[in-house]
């Protein structure tokens, strides 16, 4: 339940407005229908799922497809498909692969000002049914903390930490339980200016 004052708190800059929802994740539609009543009928909503009756919750605004997310060559024709993207939610299958690879993915398909949502990400802790485990390295979780380095590579004096695309694109990342968000923007290299009078002259 502590999901929806997430929700709304990343979301609520999207409701109204034409925007392009891509859900990964169908089961029986639930969280779909409510997509299209919380965005609206200018929003267009994409659902996910490698499970073919997902098919059946297709209606007006709302379009399903069929596809594996751990599946690098599927994600690249989604992404074809449904052009920018301003909210990507991933609540899929949870396993540590499917994350990353969906993130390597579908990250440079989300809109410059857009929303990458992963949802479930406890499972980044459960080993035995999920590939996760504290601090194991490939874990959904580990992946996110190097990415917070990568974030801040404008200041890395290290050769091993370069600004790179996903530094040039992200202006923040939000850690909830089981949620990580990352917020696109476009950002330049951070400028430092003083101001005030100066009140030592050292
Ligand atoms: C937690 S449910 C989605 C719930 C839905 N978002 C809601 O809130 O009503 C997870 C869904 O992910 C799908 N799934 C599992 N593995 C997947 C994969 N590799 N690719 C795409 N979908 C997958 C399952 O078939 C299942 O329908």
């Amino acid at each position: 339940m502590h999901y929806f004052d997430v929700y709304h708190r990343h979301f609520a800059r999207f409701r109204g407005r034409p925007v392009t929802i891509v859900e990964i994740g169908v089961f029986h539609g639930g969280s779909l229908q409510m997509w299209a009543d919380y965005f609206g009928p200018r929003a267009t909503i994409w659902g996910v799922d490698i499970d073919p009756r997902c098919l059946a919750f297709q209606e007006p605004g709302i379009n399903v497809v069929q596809g594996d997310q751990s599946d690098r060559e599927f994600l690249k024709r989604l992404a074809a498909q449904v052009g920018p993207i301003d909210l990507l939610i991933d609540d899929g299958g949870h396993g540590m692969d499917q994350q990353i690879i969906t993130m390597e993915e579908l990250y440079g398909g989300v809109a410059k000002n857009g929303t990458y949502f992963v949802e479930d990400t406890h499972t980044s802790y459960w080993a035995e049914s999920y590939g996760g485990g504290y601090k194991r390295p490939g874990t959904f979780m580990e992946y996110s903390k190097n990415l917070i380095d990568q974030l801040n590579a404008w200041h890395s004096e290290s050769d091993s930490l370069r600004v790179d695309d996903f530094t040039r694109t992200t202006a923040s990342m939000h850690f909830y339980d089981s949620i990580v968000v990352f917020e696109k923007g476009e950002i330049t290299k951070p400028l430092n200016r003083k101001t005030g009078r100066p009140s030592f002259s050292d």
